[in-house]
């Protein structure tokens, strides 16, 4: 029997939010995508039409702090509770040559770090409700908070000072909740490596073993049905970071540097 649990996914008008929305609907989910565009959350909607479940689309800016009530609002309407949301709405610009703009780190956390604040505290009444219910804990087990942080976050790689440390910030922050929340909530803090969508389209360096977003999509679902802390993947890519960043005088002296680009590295201090 399909248990149909109900699911808010942000950033999931494209990429990997929307392959997670159309495999979640395929499986029978009812699924809230929000993004800030409405055309492509409509398309979406469209194409889960002969799907199982359903997508619903809610426009919404996780970065307009101002909304939060009226999201959680929207989300009641839609919704009693909520068994799931993905945070997967992001923002990833590069810095050149070292200089630090405030503005573009502002931009990169208001999506990344207070987006995900906003949103977790939209949903979290809803998640909550699902707690409290114990005929929904029954059919579903423990609601689920899902973090799409990244494996940027596993070592200091060059030009990522405001994407990665933003996603380093939400590793942190979700592995808090998680803590806090343990009675109640589960937390999966998920970490991809390279998917090609739009968001790697930008970039103009080698992407190693780089995924497509249906296989990145099954991999993160397979990991929160499990209920894992912690999703990394692809495999090879986390034991290339992870490894030499257990002994970081190897990463920091010898392998980093040779992935920095000569007219950067003239410029460092
Ligand atoms: N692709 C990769 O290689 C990779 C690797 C590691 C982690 N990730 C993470 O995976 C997540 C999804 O990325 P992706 O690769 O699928 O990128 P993507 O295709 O560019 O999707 C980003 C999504 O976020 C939404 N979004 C952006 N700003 C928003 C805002 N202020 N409010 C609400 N929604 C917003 C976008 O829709 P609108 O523009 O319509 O708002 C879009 O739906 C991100 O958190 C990213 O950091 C990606």
């Amino acid at each position: 029997m399909i248990i149909n649990k109900r699911i808010w996914i942000t950033g999931a008008s494209s990429g990997i939010g929307s392959e997670l929305a159309l495999q979640l609907a395929a499986a029978g989910h009812t699924v809230i995508c929000s993004a800030r565009g409405d055309d492509k959350l409509q398309a979406l909607a469209q194409q889960s039409i002969e799907l199982t479940g359903q997508i619903v689309p809610l426009v919404y800016d996780v970065t307009e702090d101002s909304k939060t009530e009226a999201v959680t609002a929207q989300l009641k309407g839609l919704a009693d509770s909520l068994d799931m949301m993905i945070i997967c709405a992001g923002r990833c610009e590069y810095i050149d040559n070292a200089v630090l703009e405030t503005d573009l780190f502002r931009r990169v956390y208001d999506v990344n770090v207070f987006g995900a604040v906003n949103a977790t505290s939209a949903a979290l009444p809803l998640l909550e409700a699902s707690a409290a219910s114990a005929e929904r804990l029954r059919q579903v087990g423990k609601p689920q908070i899902v973090a799409i942080a990244s494996l940027s976050a596993v070592t200091g790689l060059p030009r990522a000072e405001a994407y990665g440390s933003s996603k380093a910030a939400m590793i942190y922050l979700f592995n808090t909740l998680r803590l806090d929340l343990q009675k109640r909530i589960d937390v999966t803090v998920v970490n991809p490596g390279f998917v090609a969508t739009e968001m790697t389209k930008q970039n103009d360096f080698p992407m190693p073993f780089m995924m497509q977003p249906a296989d990145a999509a099954e991999c993160i679902i397979k990991g929160v049905e499990k209920r894992k802390l912690t999703v990394n993947f692809p495999l090879r890519l986390w034991l290339s970071l992870k490894l030499p960043s257990l002994i970081p005088s190897v990463w920091y002296r010898w392998l980093g540097p040779r992935l920095v680009r000569p007219e950067s590295g003239k410029q460092q201090p």
